[in-house]
């Protein structure tokens, strides 16, 4: 495998005080059979005593000039594949420019968790809360603005798992990103680019590849493959009977375990498709190529996947997790606008429970670019990481579902597109959390994309005879998820029956 890897400079890890650079660092050379370098030790070599001897009686100043200096220095040696960046030294714009020409690994950390680890040790700066907290979000943005990878805090083995894929980085298109993605079932790389398809980048996996996709991406997308499976475009499609469809033309195939099921679509052929690699000989590894809005920001990270029965939607499936999955914004271009448009919906609805900068963003109403579409990938990862199987907070994902299920399911999946029903839930969701200023800027900017604020085909009745069943169903797990404010968005609210009647009679159209 390694004769296929890129290599594209040094592997620099930059992240905050207790990221755990160095250790990273070291255990990244290990893997390489080389060494690391970490620019706080060689810097105290260099000055010969302590940073933080050094720091206090000279001041930041005069040790950021020693810094840059050093830094500059290691950046431009070719023999040093891995190193460990003192955590202010990307402050330099110097340092920045130096970067460019290396992999750029940002190993994220909590601030609590950053605070714990760093303090009480002498670190000049980290001897106040206060000023180490605003330090944390100030430099947050240095680090995103140089990562070409970033790593999660949870997982101590991402960074060696993810290493083939972060040097597989130098043959994507130039500015793709790395997002490393944990869960407790598995770890595996999303790769974030305009181009990636074209290009036929495609992550060292061993195995032979089987694309599934659909009549109508089949049409506009190529992804090269040993075998292509065509299935027929649409829900209705989402079926045993597709299933049954796929599994055997990749028996006729001669598919094996070994190989892999590379989903080229949007959530309807990545929950099929993901569903039959989870099944197929008791399981076999599959790669998401999503192509919808919905499928980049939502479907296919996470390991749902299934097919729907007569009886009910996404009845029959399995959580597996993806083992890598590729994410190129070019491939909107050729969506139609309706699918465009609801797939924004998943937009709002993530943005609303990252709160911050996303919410920041998409709140102007400007065009969901790969920026959005990585802020809200980020935080779809980051509440599956905590709670894989929907256990708890992965609940919050169904903002507006409740309402927007039992609506689509009203109408018979025939009048509204899924992400359609669920901005009318949304709007029902923002009511039953008492939050009329966010509800009416919610509304705007669906209804700037020409998005349903109502619905109509089904009684109000109707809709509230199958929440109902939906919170049976769910043996009594209260389905409501409410918004207190963006990123403070909560699951298991029980709500008063005579709300509800009114937040849904709300957004019944005449
Ligand atoms: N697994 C999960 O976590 C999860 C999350 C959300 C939604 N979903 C599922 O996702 C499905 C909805 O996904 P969707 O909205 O992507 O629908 P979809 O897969 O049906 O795609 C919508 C339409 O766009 C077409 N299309 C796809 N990519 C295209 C492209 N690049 N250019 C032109 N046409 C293109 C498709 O052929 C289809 O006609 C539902 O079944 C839902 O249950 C799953």
């Amino acid at each position: 495998m390694e004769s296929q890897i890129a290599t594209s400079g040094a592997i620099v890890l930059v992240g905050f005080m207790g990221a755990g650079k160095s250790t990273g660092a070291r255990s990244v050379a290990a893997e390489l059979g080389t060494q690391a370098l970490d620019s706080d030790r060689e810097l105290e070599q260099r000055i010969g005593e302590p940073i933080e001897s050094f720091f206090d009686r000279e001041g930041e100043p005069a040790f950021r000039e020693r810094e840059e200096e050093l830094v500059c220095e290691l950046l431009a040696r070719d023999d040093a594949p891995v190193i460990a960046l003192g955590g202010g030294a990307v402050q330099s714009e110097r340092v920045r420019e130096a970067l460019t020409r290396h992999t750029v690994v940002h190993l994220e950390i909590d601030p609590e968790d950053a605070w714990r680890r760093a303090s009480g040790k002498g670190r000049p700066l980290a001897r106040d809360p206060g000023r180490f907290e605003a330090l944390w979000n100030d430099r947050r943005a240095l680090y995103e603005s140089v990562a070409d990878a970033v790593i999660p805090p949870a997982d101590r083995d991402a960074l060696r798992h993810s290493l083939p894929f972060l040097r597989a980085l130098g043959d994507a298109p130039p500015a793709t990103r790395l997002v490393w993605a944990a869960a407790e079932s598995g770890d595996y790389p999303v790769f974030l680019g305009r181009g990636l398809i074209e290009s036929g980048f495609f992550p060292p996996l061993t195995g032979r590849r089987f694309v599934v996709t659909d009549e109508n991406v089949a049409r506009v997308q190529r992804v090269e493959g040993d075998g292509r499976i065509v299935v027929m475009a649409g829900e209705e499609h989402k079926t045993i009977h597709g299933a049954e469809h796929v599994l055997r033309s990749l028996a006729q195939g001669g598919a094996e375990r070994g190989d892999l099921v590379v989903a080229v679509g949007g959530g309807v052929v990545g929950d099929l498709a993901g569903f039959c690699a989870a099944v197929y000989q008791r399981g076999m590894r599959h790669v998401q190529v999503p192509t919808t809005l919905v499928a980049q920001v939502d479907s296919a990270y996470g390991g749902k996947t299934g097919v729907d029965l007569p009886e009910g939607k996404n009845y029959v499936g399995a959580y597996h997790q993806p083992s890598a999955v590729l994410c190129d914004p070019a491939a909107l271009e050729t969506l139609p606008p309706e699918e465009a448009a609801a797939g924004y919906v998943e937009v709002v609805k993530t943005a609303l429970i990252a709160g911050g900068g996303l919410w920041a963003r998409v709140r102007q109403g400007g065009d969901v670019g790969g920026s959005e579409i990585m802020g809200c990938v980020r935080t779809k990862l980051a509440v599956v990481a905590e709670d894989e199987r929907d256990g708890g907070r992965r609940q919050v994902l169904n903002l507006g579902h409740t309402v927007g299920h039992a609506i689509e399911s009203a109408t018979h999946y025939e009048r509204y597109r899924h992400g359609e029903a669920v901005g009318i839930g949304l709007l029902a969701a923002l009511r039953l959390s008492d939050r009329d200023s966010l509800r009416a800027e919610v509304a705007e900017l669906l209804a700037a994309r020409g998005l349903p604020l109502e619905f109509s085909g089904a009684s109000v009745d109707e809709v509230l005879a199958l929440v109902e069943r939906d919170k049976k169903r769910e043996a009594g797990r209260v389905p409501f998820v409410l918004v207190e404010a963006p990123g403070q968005v909560t699951p298991g609210h029980e709500v008063d029956a005579a709300a509800l009647r009114a937040a849904v009679e709300e957004v019944r159209g005449g």
